[in-house]
């Protein structure tokens, strides 16, 4: 592939301008949503789909989440189910993605749902997220904006890290606020499946529908199509629930421990959501080759982050 020259765009009218022209064109843009960066492309044009998939070094069995602006773009591409009805009207804007039956000849390309009949949907809660979908009045299709495998993007600069050179431009609009990916809820069936933790907890889905949701088992088979084992990898090999590091070790704490990296001092998991992916960059940056993680709660946000740093650990391919 040959390098390209990637701009940094700024969050504000003329800077979402130039992105929406660049997607217009059949160009790649990465932008900020409140979970991580996205590596948006038109999803409606198979050529610029196809080119996420090769910018990114992403296996193409792989199916995308197409981002669009409110519930009646969603309506538009998918049929709305009950339960999903309720979840979108709790949810959204917001950290949630719902896998739904895909309506046809809508024109959303085949590459984006990898030949799948259903298609993953989310409404961005961030401002320039938002803004980018205003001017550009048309569907997202987004994945992290990271190499196929490597840790997500929480800012700009984790973009420009991992794909300069490969994509047109990036949306710098700070540092994401939620900081791990939206939870992925199949509302195809009669009770829907979460197939990936992230920024919505299964407590709060189980709240709204009345009803537990379905969970995966154990987060090595995937379910998504996705949901390789080994992902959100920093180069360092993961030991996970580490009371103490060894001498050859980096310790990565959580709360009251005497660690050089904390994803919370305090035990909040709002926050270790927010700072795990900036703290794994960090950590790649300083050359850690052996890093040990704290024993994270496995409630709320804890399910998302360990979710992450269980795939974090796994073998390598
Ligand atoms: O927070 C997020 O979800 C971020 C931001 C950019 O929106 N996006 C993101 O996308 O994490 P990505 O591509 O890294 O993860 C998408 C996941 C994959 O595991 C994929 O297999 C799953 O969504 N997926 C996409 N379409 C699907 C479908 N039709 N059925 C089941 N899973 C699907
Ligand atoms: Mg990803």
């Amino acid at each position: 592939m040959t390098s390209i020259q990637t701009a940094i765009l700024t969050p504000d009218t003329d800077g979402l301008r130039i992105a929406a022209d660049v997607l217009r064109r059949g160009g790649l843009v990465a932008f900020p949503t409140e979970t991580v960066y996205g590596l948006g492309a038109d999803a409606r044009d198979d050529a610029a789909v196809a080119s996420i998939y090769a910018a990114k070094g992403r296996p193409s069995f792989n199916p995308l989440i197409v981002h669009v602006r409110d519930i009646d773009a969603v309506s538009h591409y998918c049929e709305m189910t009950k339960q999903a009805q309720k979840l979108a009207s709790a949810f959204w804007p917001g950290p949630l993605t719902l896998v739904l039956p895909l309506k046809e000849d809508v024109g959303i390309s085949k590459l984006v749902t990898a030949g799948l009949k259903t298609l993953a949907v989310r409404i961005p809660d961030h401002s320039v997220g938002q803004g980018l979908l205003a001017a550009f009045e048309g569907p997202i299709a987004a994945p992290s904006a990271n190499p196929s495998g490597r840790i997500s993007p929480t800012t700009a600069a984790h973009v420009v890290a991992g794909l300069s050179g490969k994509i047109d431009a990036i949306v710098d609009g700070g540092a994401c606020g939620v900081g791990v990916e939206s939870t992925i809820v199949d509302c195809t069936q009669s009770v829907p499946t979460i197939l990936r933790a992230g920024g919505i907890p299964a407590e709060a889905l189980a709240a709204c529908v009345g009803e537990t949701l379905v969970e995966p088992v154990d987060p090595a088979v995937p379910m998504s199509p996705g949901q390789l084992a080994s992902h959100y990898a920093p180069k360092g090999t993961v030991r996970l629930n580490a009371r103490y590091a060894e001498a050859h070790e980096t310790w990565l704490g959580f709360g009251d421990v005497d660690a050089p990296f904390n994803l919370s001092p305090s035990a909040d998991l709002t926050e270790a959501a927010a700072k795990l992916f900036e703290i794994l960059h960090q950590l790649d940056a300083i050359g850690a080759a052996h890093i040990a993680v704290s024993p994270i709660p496995n409630h709320g946000l804890g399910r998302a982050i360990n979710d992450r740093l269980k795939r974090a650990a796994a073998p390598r391919p």
